[in-house]
């Protein structure tokens, strides 16, 4: 790192320690913020922290809907993120107004909502229980029987459920704009370019790109396959991002980014858009600050709570 880096992160550093802060980073982070962090995880385990912590102050490094989770969890605290235009094509592909329509609409189905976290506080709101691609078979397994279960908003994690657990849902059409931008021809190639390279793919994927892959599992899981997988190369489907942790934690294996029709790799624009600096100006001045109303904070909690007690 250069000098004026290593000042940025001393500065960081300095910064966290008089705020009492702790940085959480999601694994799409880039390389800087990640190596800053004091926790680096998937959606579910950046939960588990922020529910769990005792700092005044979390500087959550991810997107909007993350930050935003830290603060139904936590609303005593203050939650910053460092570019608040960090959103999610996936939270954007389910507003809040369109699911209370949808569910108004058809009440006569009495729907069981499952919403994976990647959705606005109103959309949570709105559910019975929130869950992550790390636990979403989880979460669909302890759903009532007698109950027709909604998935919102990603179609792609949804249908990859129903395969898991053989449970019906019916799906939002949502979808992560990122992972459906890798296609069958795009892995495909890489897979035969790299014969023994196993290939993890995340659920986000298309099931067309899963169908491809050796294993299919959240951006935690796949540190965990990883390391206890023979191989030495692994072609990694998912946001650039996790390659960089993935290298951190096996120095010695390599990692082959899963590539794009365009690209040869995919790269979150929203992930991307927090930098050091603007992380060290947010703990400066602690804003941008994430603010619920309440009385939507405590309803979002409700389901959020219930998949904590259900993943414990
Ligand atoms: P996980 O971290 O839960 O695997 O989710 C991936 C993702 O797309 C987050 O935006
Ligand atoms: Fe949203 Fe996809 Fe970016 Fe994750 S990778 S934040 S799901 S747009």
């Amino acid at each position: 790192m250069s000098a004026s880096g290593v000042d940025l992160v001393e500065e960081i550093l300095a910064l966290k320690k008089a705020r009492n802060a702790v940085i959480l980073a999601h694994n799409y982070q880039i390389k800087e913020i990640q190596e800053v962090a004091d926790f680096v995880g998937d959606s579910l385990g950046l939960s588990i922290q922020a529910a769990g912590t005792q700092a005044d102050v979390i500087a959550f490094c991810g997107v909007h809907f993350m930050s935003e989770t830290a603060k139904i969890l936590n609303p005593t605290k203050t939650v910053i993120l460092p570019d608040l235009d960090a959103g999610c094509s996936l939270s954007d592909s389910c507003p809040a107004e369109e699911l209370e329509a949808y569910l108004a609409a058809h009440a006569n189905k009495n729907y069981y909502v499952i919403a994976y976290i990647n959705c606005s506080a109103g959309v949570k709101a709105l559910s019975d229980v929130i869950c992550t691609s790390g636990n979403a078979v989880r979460m669909v397994q302890h759903a009532p029987t007698d109950r027709n279960l909604l998935f919102v908003p990603d179609q792609n994690l949804g249908q990859w459920v129903i395969e898991q657990t053989g449970r019906p849902m019916e799906l939002w059409k949502g979808n992560c704009y990122v992972h459906v931008e890798f296609t069958r021809q795009s892995i495909q190639r890489i897979r035969e370019e790299h014969p023994g390279a196993p290939v993890v793919a995340h659920p986000e994927c298309t099931t067309a790109v899963r169908m491809l892959a050796d294993e299919v599992c959240s951006t935690e899981r796949m540190i965990g396959y990883c390391k206890n997988h023979p191989a030495n190369a692994f072609v990694i489907v998912t946001e650039s991002g996790m390659l960089h942790r993935l290298r951190r934690e096996m120095p010695d294996k390599t990692f082959i980014p899963g590539p794009t029709e365009a690209c040869a790799c995919a790269d979150c624009r929203f992930m991307k858009r927090n930098t050091l600096e603007k992380l060290r100006d947010a703990l400066h001045s602690l804003s941008p600050a994430i603010e619920l109303p309440e009385a939507l904070r405590a309803r979002a909690e409700l389901p959020m709570r219930r998949m904590l007690e259900w993943s414990a």
